[in-house]
């Protein structure tokens, strides 16, 4: 059984096109770095919705948006994390 959280990262072309590619590379070493791959599974997305926030990312319900590569960090931290449990 697959009991992980789905991280869904959006891969539309907006958020494509806001730089998803720059940002992907840093989401899968985050959860490398906080021993997050058993818990938590990385899936693409087609687009969630507010494309002019992107780039955008969903977890558990919670829309996590104006991502980029620099803040990508900060954002994880503050925002994802504490939905795990960490
Ligand atoms: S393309 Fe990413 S939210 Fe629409």
């Amino acid at each position: 059984m697959n009991d992980k959280e789905k991280l869904h990262l959006c891969m539309g072309s907006a958020c494509h096109q806001l730089g998803v590619y720059d940002v992907l590379p840093k989401v899968q070493a985050l959860l490398v770095e906080y021993r997050l791959e058993d818990k938590v599974e990385l899936k693409g997305a087609f687009c969630l919705g507010p494309c002019t926030d992107g780039v955008v990312m969903k977890f558990k319900d919670k829309l996590i948006i104006n991502i980029t590569a620099d803040n990508i960090s900060q954002k994880f931290g503050q925002e994802i994390l504490p939905l795990v449990g960490k």
